[in-house]
């Protein structure tokens, strides 16, 4: 069965952030993948800086006068990456000392970078602490402990902020989150202990509330719902402690369409839903003077990555067409479904060179792993394809390599690269 609409979304996706010359080449930053391909071999990804950096303007005007954004590392770590974000004026949140040294290394101060996480190790903390981290989301009771006592082996006292997974009343409306179990930060019910017991350790200051409330959030309604609430449990924190709030983080979770019939966020929606979180923040003395920020990956740097893999056979088996290239899952996790999907789903997919002139059919397209598993895609609407074509996977700029078992069958290393200014800079050697 032929999935047009994903091939119309590959399509408006392409109009969107690259091009295809007169020869039908798909090109990112004007330089044509097929000549990156020769240059840098396959399987490969693709970064466009100037789409990372459209994308972050957009959001960044849409949110003016409410929010800043601190961009979550763990969706693309690359320091090159991260670099192009803080340029822009982006901060960081980070998961693991390693993404802050990789924050680090792309020039983020120390001061504004976040960890967040559920499994924070002393030794993490220690490098953190010692590093100068502006703030440390605490999620549970040991860890509190834990931050406290590297502040004290560090002689520091301790910016933190709690985690809250919302309780039950944030159900409704357009929300769909709340009530459930989770190992991400305190229950809402504990809430007020929670505060107490970071209140009374010397090395904690408490400055602030975390909530992160899902991801792939394609619906304005939904993220001003949880930013609502937020506002809410920020309020209640900053009564109990009797002082105000310096920072309110309400996640990231904005999400990008990968599936036919996915409609991109409204960033207009947005906009226009912000108006009255930022009167409540500002009638509120607790909160008026809080850094309220936002904590986006997916939305910043899915859009720029295209994933290329080449085909290295075609075969017909029974009735069914597979197209066999040398990418695969261990590259690119989320593409083969097996990251966050159910069902597989495909990703919108497209052949790099496409004059146009073929009837597209529907494609599967698998990699060299031993394992049925790795199929980029179960029936994309691609042209005909034939050994040593190229095929792109698009929205692969988050939770691609790095979200992916790269370990697994010993194949090397795909390059990474970054194209700004008409150059292509190899962010990750191959191999
Ligand atoms: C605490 C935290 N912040 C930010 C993010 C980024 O989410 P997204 O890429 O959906 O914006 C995640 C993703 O898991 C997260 O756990």
């Amino acid at each position: 069965m032929t999935q047009a609409v994903s091939s119309d979304l590959a399509a408006a996706l392409i109009a969107k952030n690259f091009s295809r010359d007169e020869a039908g080449i798909l090109r990112v930053g004007g330089l044509p993948l097929t000549e990156l391909a020769e240059d840098f071999g396959t399987p490969l990804f693709v970064y466009d800086a100037a789409t990372m950096r459209r994308t972050y303007r957009a959001l960044r005007d849409a949110l003016a006068g409410f929010a800043a954004i601190d961009y979550s590392v763990k969706a693309n770590p690359n320091p090159a990456v991260i670099r192009v974000f803080h340029e822009e004026g982006a901060g960081a949140e980070i998961a693991s000392s390693a993404e802050f040294d990789a924050a680090i290394e792309a020039g983020v101060p120390p001061e504004r970078i976040l960890f967040a996480g559920p499994g924070k190790g002393a030794a993490d903390l220690d490098r953190v602490v010692a590093g100068g981290i502006g703030e440390i989301h605490l999620e549970n009771r040991e860890e509190m402990f834990r931050v406290a006592a590297a502040g004290e082996r560090h002689g520091v006292m301790v910016r933190v902020a709690l985690r809250i997974n919302p309780g039950a009343a944030a159900q409704g409306g357009a929300m769909r989150m709340g009530g459930k179990p989770s190992p991400f930060g305190f229950d809402e019910e504990a809430m007020d202990a929670a505060i107490d017991a970071v209140e009374a350790q010397a090395a904690l200051r408490l400055v602030g509330l975390h909530l992160f409330a899902g991801t792939q959030g394609l619906k304005a309604e939904t993220l001003l719902g949880q930013w609502a609430y937020g506002l809410g449990l920020a309020a209640r924190i900053a009564r109990r402690i009797g002082r105000p709030l310096e920072t309110i983080d309400l996640g990231g979770g904005l999400g990008i369409p990968y599936f036919s019939g996915d409609a991109a966020l409204d960033l207009g929606a947005l906009r226009a839903g912000l108006p009255e979180l930022t009167a409540t923040l500002r009638a509120d003395p607790l909160l008026a003077g809080a850094r309220v920020v936002l904590e986006p990956g997916r939305y910043l740097t899915g859009p720029a990555g295209i994933y290329v893999a080449r085909v290295l056979a075609v075969k017909a088996s029974r009735g069914s067409r597979f197209v066999i290239t040398d990418g695969g899952m261990h590259h690119h996790l989320a593409a083969s479904g097996n990251l966050g999907q159910i069902v597989k789903r495909d990703f919108p997919l497209a052949a790099v060179v496409d004059g146009g002139g073929a009837e597209p059919a529907a494609t599967a397209v698998v990699g060299p792993l031993c394992t049925p598993l790795d199929m980029l895609a179960r029936a994309a609407p691609l042209p005909p394809l034939a050994e040593g074509d190229l095929v792109a996977v698009l929205q692969s700029g988050a939770y691609g390599l790095t979200a992916s078992p790269t370990g697994f069958l010993s194949h090397p290393m795909p390059a990474e690269l970054l194209v700004e200014g008409g150059r292509a800079t190899a962010i990750r050697p191959r191999g």
